[in-house]
């Protein structure tokens, strides 16, 4: 007997380079919270978007272009996007993955982002500048979940590899790649400390 894994979707999980990894992460944390006092057109925009949180999505999205610190972030990732291509074996020809967006997320307590993907886009992916202890992480949903009709539910306890719904710990220094087409959810943040977090977007056309 043989069972064979088809059609795995991929999740990418890594810390950012050791060496000045740390301080890189503490400048980001600082343009963050200077983008939102900055960004009046973004809390705008959050107000009505992004409840009891602010997101650089609908104002700054391009911060990657704006600030060499996230232009450092961003060379990073880089590298970490490279390995993840390779992984899933693209055959990009003459084009590589190219990072077009990248904004700033600040949750409060409770803040909540919905379940979306991010249509347009190759790889997308989230980088943690502060996650306090207690704060939520990124669930990921199956992707032929709306093509279940007659599939039972999943054993308690089951393998992360078989559940309909799995959470990734967000953790401090750390970064999450996915495919764009994943659809995924932050829960609400009921922590009183802000989470705050990096996401990004690379294309390859
Ligand atoms: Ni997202």
């Amino acid at each position: 007997m043989s069972i064979e894994l088809l059609f795995p979707t991929l999740v990418y999980r890594a810390s950012l380079r050791a060496r000045g990894a740390g301080a890189l992460n503490a400048r980001l944390l600082k343009e963050c919270r200077q983008l939102r006092a900055d960004d009046a057109a973004g809390r705008r925009w959050s107000a009505r978007h992004y409840p009891d949180g602010y997101t650089s999505y609908g104002s700054a999205h391009r911060m990657q272009r704006l600030s060499p610190t996230f232009a450092a972030l961003a060379r990073e990732l880089d590298r970490h996007v490279a390995r993840f291509a390779r992984e899933l074996q693209f055959a990009l020809g003459a084009r590589a993955l190219v990072m077009t967006d990248c904004w700033v997320n600040i949750m409060g307590r409770g803040a909540v982002q919905g379940l979306h993907l991010h249509p347009h886009a190759t790889i997308s992916g989230v980088y943690y500048v502060a996650v306090p202890a207690g704060a939520p992480g990124l669930k990921l949903e199956d992707p032929r979940l709306e093509r279940f009709m007659a599939a039972p539910p999943r054993a308690r306890g089951a393998q992360r590899r078989n559940r309909a719904w799995v959470t990734m710990r967000a953790r401090t220094g750390q970064l999450v790649l996915f495919e764009s087409w994943l659809r995924h959810e932050v829960p609400a943040n009921l922590e009183a400390r802000e989470r705050v977090s990096i996401s990004f977007n690379y294309n390859w056309f």
